[in-house]
């Protein structure tokens, strides 16, 4: 049987971990996959992780199974931090292994009851179209962002939703945009909410960065007005980030509705569609969360050092903005974009020469992980980038 299976390629984003591990020039730097590293370039497990980790290795007294939509109380404080408290809606959720896991539900839930069309704005994370597209979906895209300008092309993605048939479901991302860092305003979330009640679209968000663009509810506030607009709305968590616990898998998916029984409908398909999969999720990261959230010292402990990791990106996009100013004219806007990434207009060709020449790892796409940089490296990977850009 496997020879009837062609071999393939690696997911080239993780690919990168391998590449630059192999190179053994010390002054190498990472800008590839996306994890949040200190100004040292590690990526260490929270304090407030680490108190949780802590209290749940003196008190937990079973590793039974837990129940098949996860932990509950897990899911009413992560939901309670995404959606807030949304009067009038009605929010079912389901623990899910991260926020890939938590797509991929939804992709099947949509390819199980919806038109089986999404809607992408490109560029965006390589693996939505991945995980849709595995579901069987019709992805259609659009264009979200212009990488030579740094624009959002809000024109763009209205027209691809004012186009949209009822029922069909489009990706958005809650705030930090992956790959490019450039969010809605306001005013476009608005107009973005009008347009997804008026065709009765089903919004499936993705939310994995909550907390490293303008603030903890200052992320979710455009999620939320979706949530309001919309009849029926799918919200997939990530908490690697937000949280550091990018191995433990942990994540949500949440199917928002204006009734209980319509979401709870939706919950007992996603974990049903789940018994099949992978049966239950993992339960250790979180039970951090939960032990986290649950405790006023480790929350407010947790948001302290969330709140730090979002100053650190933010002065090193300034830092990078300030270096690039004088080679390229399109520099404030990387001070201006938010979280992780930004995606740089370089040719891949451009990509490997940096990568074989001076030791920077990215993607062949030119995203940037802000968080890769060290203070102490900025200059030098100005330098370098300045012709490239300008
Ligand atoms: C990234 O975009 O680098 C992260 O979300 C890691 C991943 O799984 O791709």
């Amino acid at each position: 049987m496997f020879d009837k299976l062609a071999s393939q390629p690696n997911d080239p984003l993780l690919a990168l971990i391998g590449l630059y591990n192999a190179d053994s020039r010390t002054d190498k730097i990472d800008l590839g996959v996306g994890v949040y590293r200190d100004d040292l370039g590690n990526t260490p497990v929270l304090r407030s992780v680490k108190a949780a980790e802590k209290l749940l290795l003196e008190t937990q007294s079973s590793k039974s199974y837990v129940a098949p939509e996860g932990d509950r109380v897990f899911l009413d404080l992560l939901w309670e931090l995404v959606g807030g408290t949304q009067s009038g809606k009605f929010a079912a959720g389901v623990q899910t292994p991260g926020g890939s896991g938590a797509l991929r539900l939804a992709s099947d839930l949509i390819a199980r009851a919806g038109t089986g069309r999404l809607h992408l704005g490109l560029p965006s994370w390589p693996n939505h179209a991945g995980i849709f597209g595995a579901t069987g979906l019709n992805v259609e895209t659009h264009t979200y962002f212009d990488v030579p300008t740094q624009d959002v092309r809000f024109a763009s993605v209205m027209k691809a939703l004012s186009g949209a048939q009822r029922g069909d479901a489009v990706l958005i991302h809650a705030s930090c945009h992956n790959p490019t860092g450039a969010g809605f305003t306001p005013g476009q979330w608005e107009e973005l909410a009008a347009v997804i009640s008026e065709r009765r679209l089903i919004p499936l968000i993705d939310s994995a960065y909550q907390g490293f663009g303008a603030g903890i509810e200052e992320d979710v506030a455009g999620l939320r007005s979706l949530i309001t607009a919309a009849p029926e709305a799918l919200v997939a968590v990530s908490c690697s980030k937000s949280f550091g616990i990018y191995r433990e898998r942990t994540g949500a998916i949440f199917a928002v509705a204006d009734t209980q029984a319509a979401a709870d409908t939706a919950r007992s398909n996603l974990v049903t569609m789940a018994r099949t999969s992978y049966s239950m999720p993992p339960d250790h990261g979180a039970a951090v969360v939960r032990t986290v959230l649950s405790s006023d010292i480790l929350r407010k402990d947790w948001m302290d050092e969330l709140n730090s990791m979002r100053d650190r990106l933010q002065g090193l996009r300034q830092q990078l903005s300030n270096a690039l100013a004088d080679g390229w004219q399109l520099a404030p806007q990387i001070a201006e974009q938010q979280g992780m990434f930004s995606l740089l207009p370089l040719k891949e060709s451009d990509v490997l020469t940096l990568r074989k020449e001076h030791g920077i790892y990215m993607p062949t796409s030119g995203r940037i992980n802000i968080a890769g940089l060290k203070g102490a490296d900025i200059e030098r990977v100005a330098a370098v980038l300045k012709p490239l850009l300008g």
